[in-house]
C-alpha cells in the first residue's frame, strides 16, 4: 500500500510517499481502508521531535513512521475479538498513540471508532475526532457552558475554534473570536459575535470580560487571563505554550484560592463524545470547516501550510480510492 513515512524528525522535507506492507489487524483490531485522514498539532509536533514526543516516539529517530491520527473509512477485516463492527461499516476515530493514518490502509482498536453517519461524508468525518472532542469537552466539561454567558476563543480560526463557535451558539452565548486578519471574515461568516486581530489588539488589555475563556495557543501569562475573567469566569486551556501550560498548572488552584476565578485544562478523551457529535452533525447543528482536501502524495504540502498556521478549520486529506468524495461507493 502507499503511506507517508518520515524516518527521522525534520520538516515536512522528510515526509516520502512510499510503498509499504499492508498492515495485519491483532485479534482485537480491525483494518481501516482509509478514505480521509485530517492533520492535527500533534502530528505536527511529532514530525518536528520536540523532547516531549521524542520521548513518546523514539529519542533518536521515530518508533511510528506513519503519522496521522484522525482518520474516516471502511472495515475491510476484523480480527477475531472484534465484536461491535463487520466489513463493510463506515466508520471514523482518533487514532493518536497508534497513529498510522497517512496511509492507505490502517489497523485500530474497536474502541478508538464510532460508526460514521450515512449523511457525513468521510472528509467531514476525519475532521471531527480530536478538535471536536477538544471542543466539547473545553466547553462543556471543564468550562461548564451556560446560556447567556458571554465566551471568548483565542485560536478561534483552527480546527478547535471552528467547532467551539457552532457548540457554543447551540447554548445561547455570546462568542468573540480571536485570530489573525486573514481569518476574520470566515469567523464572523460563521457566527462569531465579535472579532478580534491578534496583531492589532490584545484581548488581555482591552478592559473586556468573559465568563468563558476557550484557548487554544495559551501564549500569555497566566495573570493576563486572568484579568480577562469576569468575577467568576473559568478559563480553560486546551494546548499551547509548554510554559504558559505549567505555570497555569502550578497558579491556577492559587488564583482559585484567591479569587472565584477557575484556571482549567483539558486532558483529552479520545472519541468520548464522537457520538454526541454524530448527533449534532446529523441534526444539522454542526458543519466541519474542511481546508482541502488534499491528495495522498501532497501530505508534505499540506503539513507545511498547517504548520505555517495559514489554514481555516481542519486540513484534510482525501484518499485516492475516495473517488469523488461520495459518502458510499
Ligand atoms: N489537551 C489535550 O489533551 C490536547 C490533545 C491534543 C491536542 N491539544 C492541543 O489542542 C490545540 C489544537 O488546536 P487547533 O486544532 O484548533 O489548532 P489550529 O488548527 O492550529 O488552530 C490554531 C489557530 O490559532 C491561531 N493563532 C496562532 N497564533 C495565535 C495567537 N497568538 N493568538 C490567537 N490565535 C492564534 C492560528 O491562526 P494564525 O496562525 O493565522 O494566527 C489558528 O487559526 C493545540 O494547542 C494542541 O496542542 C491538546
Amino acid at each position: 500500500m502507499k503511506a507517508i513515512v518520515f524516518t527521522k524528525y525534520g520538516t515536512p522535507d522528510v515526509l516520502e510517499l512510499r510503498e509499504v506492507d499492508k498492515p495485519i489487524p491483532k485479534d482485537d483490531e480491525v483494518l481501516i481502508k482509509v478514505y480521509a485522514v485530517s492533520i492535527n498539532d500533534w502530528d505536527w509536533a511529532l514530525l518536528q521531535g520536540d523532547l516531549i514526543n521524542r520521548l513518546l516516539n523514539g529519542l533518536l529517530k521515530p518508533k511510528k513512521k506513519i503519522l496521522g491520527s484522525d482518520i474516516a473509512g471502511r472495515i475491510e477485516a476484523v480480527g477475531k475479538n472484534v465484536r461491535q463492527f463487520q466489513p463493510g461499516d463506515e466508520v471514523f476515530g482518533d487514532l493518536s498513540g497508534d497513529w498510522g493514518g497517512f496511509a492507505e490502509y490502517v489497523c485500530a482498536r474497536e474502541n478508538a471508532l464510532a460508526l460514521k453517519p450515512a449523511s457525513m461524508t468521510f472528509e467531514e468525518a476525519a475532521a471531527i475526532p480530536q478538535a471536536a472532542m477538544l471542543a466539547v469537552q473545553g466547553l462543556r466539561d471543564k468550562g461548564q457552558i451556560q446560556p447567556g454567558q458571554k465566551l471568548l476563543i483565542n485560536g478561534a480560526g483552527g480546527g478547535v475554534g471552528t467547532f467551539a463557535v457552532q457548540i457554543a451558539k447551540l447554548y445561547g452565548v455570546e462568542v468573540t473570536g480571536v485570530d489573525s486578519s486573514g481569518k476574520l471574515d470566515m469567523l464572523r461568516s460563521m457566527g462569531f459575535d465579535q472579532v478580534i486581530d491578534y496583531t492589532q489588539e490584545d484581548f488581555t488589555k482591552n478592559g473586556q470580560c468573559y465568563d468563558l475563556i476557550l484557548d487554544v495557543k495559551t501564549n500569555r501569562s497566566i495573570f493576563d487571563y486572568t484579568r480577562a475573567l469576569s468575577p467568576n469566569g473559568i478559563y480553560v486551556t486546551v494546548g499551547g505554550s509548554m510554559v504558559r501550560l505549567f505555570q497555569a498548572l502550578l497558579l491556577g488552584p492559587w488564583i482559585s484560592m484567591i479569587s472565584k476565578k477557575n484556571i482549567r485544562l483539558v486532558a483529552l478523551k479520545q472519541n468520548k463524545d464522537l457520538a454526541y457529535m454524530n448527533e449534532l452533525f446529523e441534526a444539522g447543528k454542526v458543519k466541519p470547516v474542511i481546508d482541502g482536501p488534499y491528495k495522498l502524495s501532497e501530505v508534505p504540502e499540506a503539513m507545511r501550510y498547517f504548520g505555517e498556521g495559514k489554514h481555516k478549520g481542519k486540513v484534510v486529506i482525501t484518499l485516492e480510492h475516495n473517488k469523488g468524495h461520495l459518502n458510499s461507493e
